[in-house]
Protein backbone atom coordinates (compact mmCIF):
# COMPACT_ATOMS: atom_id res chain seq x y z
CA UNK A 1 0.00 0.00 0.00
CA UNK A 2 1.72 2.95 -1.38
CA UNK A 3 0.07 5.16 2.14
CA UNK A 4 2.26 2.82 4.34
CA UNK A 5 5.41 3.81 2.44
CA UNK A 6 4.83 7.19 2.28
CA UNK A 7 3.94 7.15 6.40
CA UNK A 8 7.53 5.55 6.64
CA UNK A 9 9.20 7.65 4.57
CA UNK A 10 8.28 11.03 6.32
CA UNK A 11 8.51 9.54 9.86
CA UNK A 12 12.54 8.94 8.45
CA UNK A 13 12.61 12.48 7.29
CA UNK A 14 11.26 13.79 10.77
CA UNK A 15 12.59 11.60 12.90
CA UNK A 16 16.00 12.45 11.25
CA UNK A 17 15.50 15.90 11.16
CA UNK A 18 14.45 16.61 14.71
CA UNK A 19 17.37 14.39 16.44
CA UNK A 20 20.52 15.29 13.57
CA UNK A 21 19.42 19.24 13.62
CA UNK A 22 19.05 19.12 17.37
CA UNK A 23 22.37 17.34 17.85
CA UNK A 24 24.35 19.69 15.08
CA UNK A 25 22.88 22.82 16.99
CA UNK A 26 24.56 21.55 19.93
CA UNK A 27 27.95 20.35 18.69
CA UNK A 28 28.04 22.56 15.44
CA UNK A 29 26.83 25.97 15.97
CA UNK A 30 28.79 28.48 18.88
CA UNK A 31 26.92 28.43 22.24
CA UNK A 32 26.39 32.45 21.74
CA UNK A 33 26.20 35.24 19.42
CA UNK A 34 24.55 36.34 16.57
CA UNK A 35 25.23 32.61 14.42
CA UNK A 36 23.79 30.45 17.62
CA UNK A 37 21.10 28.43 17.55
CA UNK A 38 19.48 30.93 19.89
CA UNK A 39 19.58 33.71 17.69
CA UNK A 40 19.30 32.57 14.37
CA UNK A 41 15.80 32.87 13.38
CA UNK A 42 15.78 28.73 11.65
CA UNK A 43 16.48 26.12 14.52
CA UNK A 44 13.68 26.08 16.33
CA UNK A 45 10.84 26.14 12.77
CA UNK A 46 13.38 23.26 11.35
CA UNK A 47 12.15 21.42 14.77
CA UNK A 48 8.85 22.21 14.76
CA UNK A 49 8.46 21.14 11.10
CA UNK A 50 10.32 17.81 11.56
CA UNK A 51 8.14 16.83 14.92
CA UNK A 52 5.07 17.88 12.65
CA UNK A 53 6.10 15.11 9.96
CA UNK A 54 7.22 12.55 12.41
CA UNK A 55 3.58 12.55 14.49
CA UNK A 56 1.49 13.36 10.79
CA UNK A 57 3.75 10.19 9.87
CA UNK A 58 3.02 8.10 12.67
CA UNK A 59 -0.51 8.50 12.17
CA UNK A 60 -0.70 7.58 8.51
CA UNK A 61 1.27 4.47 9.06
CA UNK A 62 -1.33 3.54 11.83
CA UNK A 63 -4.11 4.02 9.76
CA UNK A 64 -2.35 2.35 6.92
CA UNK A 65 -2.06 -0.56 8.84
CA UNK A 66 -5.39 -1.04 10.33
CA UNK A 67 -6.72 -0.71 6.57
CA UNK A 68 -4.38 -3.12 5.36
CA UNK A 69 -4.80 -5.51 8.07
CA UNK A 70 -9.21 -5.15 7.88
CA UNK A 71 -8.45 -5.72 4.41
CA UNK A 72 -9.95 -2.35 3.42
CA UNK A 73 -9.19 1.11 1.82
CA UNK A 74 -8.26 4.22 3.88
CA UNK A 75 -10.97 5.54 3.65
CA UNK A 76 -13.64 2.75 4.68
CA UNK A 77 -11.57 2.94 7.84
CA UNK A 78 -13.32 3.12 11.04
CA UNK A 79 -11.94 3.30 15.18
CA UNK A 80 -12.87 -0.55 15.93
CA UNK A 81 -10.16 -1.75 12.98
CA UNK A 82 -7.81 1.07 14.51
CA UNK A 83 -8.01 0.02 17.99
CA UNK A 84 -7.44 -3.53 16.95
CA UNK A 85 -3.93 -3.00 16.12
CA UNK A 86 -3.34 -0.56 18.47
CA UNK A 87 -4.21 -2.99 21.38
CA UNK A 88 -4.01 -6.66 19.80
CA UNK A 89 0.14 -6.41 18.01
CA UNK A 90 3.46 -5.81 18.89
CA UNK A 91 3.37 -3.16 16.27
CA UNK A 92 0.45 -1.34 17.81
CA UNK A 93 1.84 -0.97 21.05
CA UNK A 94 4.95 0.75 18.75
CA UNK A 95 3.26 2.86 16.56
CA UNK A 96 0.88 3.95 19.60
CA UNK A 97 4.38 4.69 21.69
CA UNK A 98 5.83 6.96 18.88
CA UNK A 99 2.20 8.56 18.48
CA UNK A 100 2.08 9.87 22.15
CA UNK A 101 6.01 10.66 21.90
CA UNK A 102 6.19 12.46 19.55
CA UNK A 103 3.05 14.80 20.18
CA UNK A 104 4.93 15.28 23.48
CA UNK A 105 8.19 16.36 21.19
CA UNK A 106 6.03 18.57 19.17
CA UNK A 107 4.38 20.40 21.88
CA UNK A 108 8.19 20.55 23.67
CA UNK A 109 9.60 22.44 20.92
CA UNK A 110 6.42 24.03 20.47
CA UNK A 111 6.54 25.58 23.99
CA UNK A 112 9.82 25.95 24.97
CA UNK A 113 11.73 28.89 23.79
CA UNK A 114 15.04 28.45 21.80
CA UNK A 115 17.43 27.59 24.44
CA UNK A 116 19.90 24.90 25.22
CA UNK A 117 17.48 23.64 26.85
CA UNK A 118 15.25 23.06 24.20
CA UNK A 119 18.25 21.33 22.08
CA UNK A 120 19.28 19.13 24.71
CA UNK A 121 15.54 17.61 25.45
CA UNK A 122 14.92 17.43 21.51
CA UNK A 123 18.00 15.33 21.15
CA UNK A 124 17.13 13.07 23.68
CA UNK A 125 13.43 12.55 22.42
CA UNK A 126 14.69 12.39 18.92
CA UNK A 127 17.17 9.67 20.01
CA UNK A 128 14.28 7.39 21.59
CA UNK A 129 12.29 7.97 18.52
CA UNK A 130 15.18 7.24 16.20
CA UNK A 131 15.55 3.55 17.63
CA UNK A 132 11.84 2.86 18.07
CA UNK A 133 12.11 2.47 14.35
CA UNK A 134 13.46 -1.34 15.13
CA UNK A 135 9.97 -2.10 16.04
CA UNK A 136 8.28 -1.11 13.55
CA UNK A 137 10.45 -2.41 10.81
CA UNK A 138 12.34 -5.33 10.58
CA UNK A 139 14.48 -4.66 12.68
CA UNK A 140 12.99 -6.88 15.87
CA UNK A 141 11.99 -9.36 13.05
CA UNK A 142 15.36 -11.53 14.34
CA UNK A 143 14.11 -14.41 16.59
CA UNK A 144 16.82 -16.03 18.63
CA UNK A 145 20.51 -15.47 19.77
CA UNK A 146 20.81 -12.86 16.82
CA UNK A 147 17.65 -11.07 17.37
CA UNK A 148 19.42 -8.89 20.47
CA UNK A 149 22.81 -8.17 17.74
CA UNK A 150 20.14 -7.26 14.54
CA UNK A 151 18.07 -4.40 17.04
CA UNK A 152 21.34 -3.12 17.97
CA UNK A 153 22.68 -2.98 14.26
CA UNK A 154 19.45 -1.33 12.92
CA UNK A 155 19.27 0.93 15.94
CA UNK A 156 22.76 2.23 15.88
CA UNK A 157 21.94 2.70 11.86
CA UNK A 158 18.98 4.61 12.42
CA UNK A 159 21.07 7.21 14.92
CA UNK A 160 23.89 7.47 12.59
CA UNK A 161 21.25 8.02 9.69
CA UNK A 162 20.15 10.46 12.05
CA UNK A 163 23.08 12.78 12.36
CA UNK A 164 24.33 12.85 8.50
CA UNK A 165 20.34 13.56 7.28
CA UNK A 166 19.59 16.16 10.40
CA UNK A 167 23.33 17.70 9.83
CA UNK A 168 21.92 18.26 5.98
CA UNK A 169 18.93 19.92 6.64
CA UNK A 170 20.74 22.31 9.20
CA UNK A 171 23.60 22.66 6.64
CA UNK A 172 20.79 23.77 3.92
CA UNK A 173 19.07 25.87 6.21
CA UNK A 174 22.43 27.98 7.23
CA UNK A 175 23.73 28.21 3.73
CA UNK A 176 20.24 28.98 1.66
CA UNK A 177 17.89 30.90 4.09
CA UNK A 178 20.34 34.12 5.00
CA UNK A 179 20.58 36.12 1.74
CA UNK A 180 24.28 37.19 2.43
CA UNK A 181 26.41 35.67 4.51
CA UNK A 182 28.40 38.23 6.98
CA UNK A 183 31.81 37.27 7.99
CA UNK A 184 30.64 35.72 11.51
CA UNK A 185 28.27 33.38 9.29
CA UNK A 186 30.78 32.61 6.99
CA UNK A 187 33.02 31.77 10.26
CA UNK A 188 30.60 29.66 11.39
CA UNK A 189 29.44 27.73 8.50
CA UNK A 190 33.31 26.67 7.57
CA UNK A 191 33.56 25.86 11.52
CA UNK A 192 30.70 23.63 10.93
CA UNK A 193 31.81 22.10 7.74
CA UNK A 194 35.19 21.25 8.91
CA UNK A 195 34.13 19.85 12.73
CA UNK A 196 31.44 18.14 10.87
CA UNK A 197 34.13 16.34 8.58
CA UNK A 198 36.17 15.36 11.61
CA UNK A 199 32.98 12.72 11.94
CA UNK A 200 32.43 11.81 8.65
CA UNK A 201 34.29 9.06 8.42
CA UNK A 202 32.62 7.43 12.04
CA UNK A 203 29.30 7.91 10.53
CA UNK A 204 30.44 6.07 7.08
CA UNK A 205 31.93 3.06 9.01
CA UNK A 206 28.47 3.08 11.19
CA UNK A 207 26.32 2.91 8.55
CA UNK A 208 28.01 0.31 6.29
CA UNK A 209 28.76 -2.07 9.38
CA UNK A 210 25.30 -1.68 10.58
CA UNK A 211 24.01 -2.15 6.76
CA UNK A 212 26.22 -5.03 6.35
CA UNK A 213 24.92 -6.94 9.82
CA UNK A 214 20.98 -5.60 8.58
CA UNK A 215 21.79 -7.18 5.38
CA UNK A 216 22.92 -10.47 6.83
CA UNK A 217 19.88 -10.95 9.08
CA UNK A 218 17.63 -9.91 6.46
CA UNK A 219 18.94 -11.55 2.87
CA UNK A 220 20.88 -13.66 4.59
CA UNK A 221 24.17 -15.61 3.24
CA UNK A 222 22.36 -18.33 1.37
CA UNK A 223 20.51 -15.71 -0.70
CA UNK A 224 23.55 -13.55 -1.52
CA UNK A 225 23.58 -14.91 -4.88
CA UNK A 226 19.90 -14.77 -6.08
CA UNK A 227 19.83 -11.04 -4.40
CA UNK A 228 19.51 -9.26 -7.55
CA UNK A 229 16.33 -11.66 -8.55
CA UNK A 230 14.30 -10.19 -5.83
CA UNK A 231 12.78 -6.61 -5.58
CA UNK A 232 14.19 -6.30 -2.38
CA UNK A 233 17.59 -6.87 -2.98
CA UNK A 234 17.32 -4.82 -5.99
CA UNK A 235 16.18 -1.12 -4.37
CA UNK A 236 18.62 -1.95 -1.72
CA UNK A 237 20.92 -1.99 -4.71
CA UNK A 238 19.65 1.19 -5.78
CA UNK A 239 19.93 2.27 -2.14
CA UNK A 240 24.10 1.32 -2.10
CA UNK A 241 24.22 3.51 -5.22
CA UNK A 242 22.28 6.18 -4.13
CA UNK A 243 24.24 6.33 -0.91
CA UNK A 244 27.67 5.82 -3.16
CA UNK A 245 26.57 8.99 -4.62
CA UNK A 246 26.52 10.43 -0.99
CA UNK A 247 30.18 9.47 -0.25
CA UNK A 248 31.54 11.17 -3.67
CA UNK A 249 29.88 14.56 -2.87
CA UNK A 250 31.06 14.44 0.89
CA UNK A 251 34.25 14.15 -0.22
CA UNK A 252 33.92 16.48 -2.31
CA UNK A 253 32.71 19.05 0.24
CA UNK A 254 35.29 17.97 2.63
CA UNK A 255 38.61 17.66 0.09
CA UNK A 256 37.52 21.07 -1.94
CA UNK A 257 34.51 22.94 -1.07
CA UNK A 258 35.26 23.34 2.56
CA UNK A 259 39.37 24.10 2.01
CA UNK A 260 38.08 26.48 -1.14
CA UNK A 261 35.65 28.58 1.55
CA UNK A 262 38.50 28.67 4.12
CA UNK A 263 41.00 30.40 1.43
CA UNK A 264 38.18 32.92 -0.09
CA UNK A 265 37.17 34.38 3.75
CA UNK A 266 40.28 36.30 4.32
CA UNK A 267 39.97 37.07 0.58
CA UNK A 268 36.54 38.29 1.32
CA UNK A 269 35.30 36.78 -2.00
CA UNK A 270 33.58 33.92 -0.67
CA UNK A 271 30.77 34.27 -3.46
CA UNK A 272 31.44 31.66 -5.72
CA UNK A 273 32.93 29.05 -2.77
CA UNK A 274 29.32 29.16 -0.99
CA UNK A 275 27.26 28.99 -4.16
CA UNK A 276 29.34 25.78 -5.04
CA UNK A 277 28.35 24.37 -1.60
CA UNK A 278 25.21 24.93 -1.90
CA UNK A 279 24.85 23.18 -4.96
CA UNK A 280 27.03 20.00 -3.12
CA UNK A 281 24.54 20.19 -0.56
CA UNK A 282 21.20 20.16 -2.23
CA UNK A 283 22.37 17.09 -4.34
CA UNK A 284 23.72 15.35 -1.17
CA UNK A 285 20.56 16.15 0.56
CA UNK A 286 18.30 15.09 -2.28
CA UNK A 287 20.24 11.76 -2.39
CA UNK A 288 19.46 11.16 1.14
CA UNK A 289 16.17 11.72 0.84
CA UNK A 290 15.79 9.39 -1.91
CA UNK A 291 17.82 6.63 0.78
CA UNK A 292 15.00 7.47 3.00
CA UNK A 293 12.33 6.87 0.14
CA UNK A 294 13.92 3.39 -0.62
CA UNK A 295 13.98 2.41 2.89
CA UNK A 296 10.42 3.20 3.31
CA UNK A 297 10.05 1.01 0.30
CA UNK A 298 12.11 -2.09 1.52
CA UNK A 299 10.82 -1.99 4.80
CA UNK A 300 7.20 -3.17 3.29
CA UNK A 301 8.52 -5.80 1.46
CA UNK A 302 9.63 -9.59 2.50
CA UNK A 303 13.30 -9.74 2.96
CA UNK A 304 14.42 -12.68 0.71
CA UNK A 305 15.55 -14.51 4.32
CA UNK A 306 12.06 -15.07 4.58
CA UNK A 307 11.09 -16.20 1.27
C1 LIG B 1 23.32 7.52 4.01
C2 LIG B 1 23.38 6.24 4.25
C3 LIG B 1 22.23 5.42 4.78
C4 LIG B 1 21.05 5.84 5.32
C5 LIG B 1 20.54 7.26 5.51
C6 LIG B 1 20.31 4.63 5.69
C7 LIG B 1 19.06 4.65 6.28
C8 LIG B 1 18.35 3.53 6.64
C9 LIG B 1 17.08 3.53 7.34
C10 LIG B 1 16.32 4.78 7.78
C11 LIG B 1 16.69 2.24 7.51
C12 LIG B 1 15.38 1.72 8.15
C13 LIG B 1 15.63 1.06 9.44
C14 LIG B 1 14.31 0.64 10.09
O1 LIG B 1 13.23 1.15 9.81
O2 LIG B 1 14.37 -0.22 10.99
C15 LIG B 1 17.71 1.42 6.89
C16 LIG B 1 17.62 0.06 6.82
C17 LIG B 1 18.56 -0.68 6.18
N1 LIG B 1 19.78 -0.26 5.67
FE1 LIG B 1 20.43 1.62 5.54
N2 LIG B 1 21.05 3.52 5.38
C18 LIG B 1 22.24 3.95 4.83
C19 LIG B 1 23.29 3.19 4.41
C20 LIG B 1 23.23 1.81 4.33
C21 LIG B 1 24.32 0.98 3.89
C22 LIG B 1 25.70 1.50 3.47
C23 LIG B 1 23.86 -0.32 3.92
C24 LIG B 1 24.55 -1.61 3.53
C25 LIG B 1 25.81 -1.84 3.65
C26 LIG B 1 22.47 -0.28 4.39
C27 LIG B 1 21.66 -1.39 4.54
C28 LIG B 1 20.41 -1.37 5.13
C29 LIG B 1 19.54 -2.54 5.30
C30 LIG B 1 19.83 -3.97 4.85
C31 LIG B 1 18.38 -2.10 5.95
C32 LIG B 1 17.14 -2.92 6.37
C33 LIG B 1 16.03 -2.57 5.41
C34 LIG B 1 14.72 -3.18 5.92
O3 LIG B 1 14.04 -2.57 6.77
O4 LIG B 1 14.39 -4.25 5.44
N3 LIG B 1 22.12 1.02 4.64
N4 LIG B 1 18.71 2.23 6.37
Amino acid sequence: MWAASIARFLQYAGATGLFGAALFYLMLLPPDGNTSAGALRWPKPLLVASSLLLFLGALLSLAAQAATMNGISLDKLDMPSVSVVLTDTQWGHAIAARIALSFVTLLTVVLIKPSLRLWQATCLLGTVLLASFAWTGHGASTEGAGGAVHLIADIAHMIAAGVWLGALFAFLALLCLPKTQDLEQQTTLFNALKDFSGVGSALVAVLVVSGLINSYFLIGLDHIGQVFQSPYGVLLSLKLVVFSGMLVLAGLNRFRLTPALEKSIPAGDTAYAIAALRHSLILETLAGLSVLALVAALGMMEPPIAL
